[in-house]
């Protein structure tokens, strides 16, 4: 069966001398729970980005479901609502209720004018709520968003993505912003999502520990390059050399 998404000599080039991504060559298969992993720069966000096209790519080819993703309206509409997103800094709107904030992830889905009106019908509220009890947050659905703590606000950030009924969820940097305790409860949520329901998660980290501990299958990103792609358990110095230092060190530099 086809992946579920390759890139196929993905590059981006912010202008003259910005080379984010040097051709990126990538396979993703259902189920799977991949970190990507490195240093600030590495282009780790330009990469997520131009999987749903936030960023357009200035050549190569992202393929979802088997379909190479364009910019015709349409198919990237339509693949986009499969593809959740997760964001360091959350981006909830802090004035609303958590129930509408993971209400939003069904815009996608409806029209403009109800989107606009707030219109959700009873299944969506229902489905809501659902994604919030997967996420053990259903007893603050009515609350507003920015009297939560940072780690909740992931959570409901998670439940949004879910609402979603997404193929692929996109973290990028999800607990950058967490103390290493709400860091780990958060990415445990992530994981067992992704392990229960069989979602496929990619997940952008810059922190060696978390990826050794969540990731089942590590990419390694230094200056747009993919410098190691394997096991977790097989991360030994001189790799994590190469994704930070973008070249063979000794133990004591990393
Ligand atoms: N909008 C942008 N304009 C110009 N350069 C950018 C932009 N976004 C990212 N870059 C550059 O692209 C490279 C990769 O950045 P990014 O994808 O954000 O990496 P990471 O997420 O791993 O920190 C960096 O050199 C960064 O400065
Ligand atoms: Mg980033």
């Amino acid at each position: 069966m086809a992946h579920l998404l390759e890139l196929r000599r993905l590059r981006k080039s912010y202008g003259p001398g910005t080379e984010a991504l040097c051709g990126v060559d990538l396979a993703v298969d259902r189920g799977e729970f991949l970190v990507i992993l490195g240093p600030s720069g590495a282009g780790k966000s330009t990469l997520m980005r131009c999987i749903n096209r936030l960023v357009v790519p200035s050549a190569g080819d992202v393929v979802f479901q088997g379909q190479p993703l364009e910019d015709d309206g349409h198919s990237l509409r339509a693949a986009r609502r499969h593809i959740g997103m997760i964001f360091q800094s959350f981006n909830l709107v802090k004035r609303l209720s958590v129930l509408t904030n993971v209400l939003a992830g069904r815009i996608g889905y409806k029209s403009t004018l109800s989107v606009l009106c707030y219109y959700f019908t009873r299944e969506e509220r229902g489905l809501a709520m659902d994604c919030l009890a997967r996420v053990d947050l259903a007893h603050k659905a009515h609350q507003r968003a920015d009297r939560l703590s940072g780690g909740e606000q992931q959570r409901v950030g998670i439940a949004r993505a879910l609402a979603q009924e997404p193929q692929l969820i996109l973290a990028d940097e999800p607990v950058a912003s967490l103390d290493p305790k709400i860091a780990r409860n958060v990415l445990g949520y992530l994981k067992r999502i992704n392990r229960e329901e069989g979602i496929t998660v990619l997940c952008n980290l810059h922190q060696v520990d978390y990826a050794r501990e969540f990731g089942d299958r590590v990419v390694g990103l230094s200056r747009g390059h993919i410098v190691f792609d394997g096991r977790a358990c097989d991360l030994t110095s001189s790799v994590l050399a190469e994704i930070y230092h973008g070249g063979p060190a000794t133990a004591e530099e990393v």
